[in-house]
């Protein structure tokens, strides 16, 4: 009997990113900034989640330079193609395969109660401009349960909001796991200790968001040194004069969660170093630390737009591995199931 050698393979970190518009200071805090660690310990697949993006209309041509640019983005914050995959969606079938597969094993009520769902049912209802609560819409978490299952992936790092998303993902790994035995790895989210949810400069009770009417509320990673000092400079704050983390203090909150998640200090620390200043000093302070944080990134990103024909050869390589990978899983899930494979 021949005795059954069991490589042991490394842990698989998995994330994508809608390419809605360029990313935002709350994409890059609450999930992109910690990818690229990842590389190191462990097999990584990070994308654009360009399939997702139409479950709001998209204009075209804004689509695909947002979808280059968005892939630009991911190599300037160090997303390396020779370590790990770095891939387009729409680019790999399996996840639109998977996907429906998947649909059929959810539940219309768990789809229903999800808060991310309700949110933007309601806002595209509101939008006269744009009434379209599709079936994508309401069907999202399956998709988004295909693209991480698909690659047995371990963790996912993703920022507080979409902590609902992962669990409904792990809901059905395991009703189907449970009915075929082990095909899907449980995925566990990893969610920053700072930076988890960053909030609208403009109005900090509201998440920062991609599309917040109000530009002054958000800060995008391509945004002018003297853009981004401005936004810092206008964010709302409250009456009182002491830079401390405390109810009632939402905007003080939020500045202190961007400037901790930049430098890496401490609320105790920050509390210290801005004891007796008042909070133009601390706004300043916070501008300038998100301005050289992002300063190499931008440097890195414009470079990389200037050579389309690298950004091509990246994704086609991303998408060749990716296809590779995924459809081992697809083809194991489409077998328990009963389907015939060619
Ligand atoms: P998306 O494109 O809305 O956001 C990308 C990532 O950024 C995080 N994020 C934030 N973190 C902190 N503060 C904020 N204000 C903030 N806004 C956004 C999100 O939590 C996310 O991690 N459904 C996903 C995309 C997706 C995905 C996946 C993620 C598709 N398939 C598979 C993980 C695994 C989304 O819309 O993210």
């Amino acid at each position: 009997m021949s005795e059954e050698v069991k490589v042991e393979r490394k842990k698989r970190s998995l994330s994508l990113i809608q390419p809605t518009s360029i990313p935002t200071l709350g994409n890059y805090l609450g999930a992109m900034k910690g990818w690229s660690a990842f590389q190191e310990e462990y097999d990584t697949i990070y994308g654009v989640a360009d399939l997702h993006s139409i479950t709001v209309r998209q204009d075209p041509q804004k689509l695909r330079r947002q979808t280059t640019e968005l892939y630009a983005m991911l190599l300037a914050l160090g997303l390396d193609p020779d370590k790990g995959i770095v891939f387009i969606q729409s680019h790999v079938p399996t996840h639109s395969q998977l996907g429906w597969l998947l649909n059929c094993y959810t539940q219309f009520g768990e789809l229903s109660r999800m808060t991310q769902f309700k949110d933007k049912a309601a806002k595209n209802a509101e939008n006269i401009n744009a009434d379209n609560v599709n079936a994508g819409l309401f069907t999202y978490p399956c998709l988004m349960a295909a693209d991480i299952l698909l690659y047995q992936s371990d963790i996912v790092p993703v920022g507080a909001d979409q902590k609902q998303h992962l669990e409904i993902a792990r809901d059905i790994a395991e009703r189907f796991n449970g009915i075929y035995g082990k095909v899907f790895t449980v995925p566990e989210a990893y969610i920053p200790k700072s930076g988890a949810r960053v909030m609208s400069l403009q109005d900090p009770t509201r998440k920062m968001s991609k599309s917040d009417p109000n530009p002054k509320g958000t800060v995008y990673l391509t945004d002018e040194p003297g853009v981004i000092m401005k936004k810092f400079r206008s964010a709302v704050t409250d009456s009182e004069m002491s830079v401390h983390y405390g109810e009632g203090k939402d905007g003080i909150n939020n500045l202190m969660t961007i400037y901790a998640a930049v430098t890496g200090k401490t609320m105790d620390a920050i509390e210290q170093e801005f004891a007796g200043k008042g909070y133009g000093d601390f706004k300043t302070a916070v501008g300038e630390a998100v301005i050289a944080e992002l300063e190499p990134v931008q440097q890195r990103f414009n470079q990389f737009m200037q050579d389309k024909s690298y950004l091509q050869a990246c994704w086609t390589k991303g998408a060749d591995l990716a296809q590779r990978v995924s459809q081992r899983t697809l083809d194991k899930a489409m077998k328990k199931i009963g389907f015939l494979l060619k």
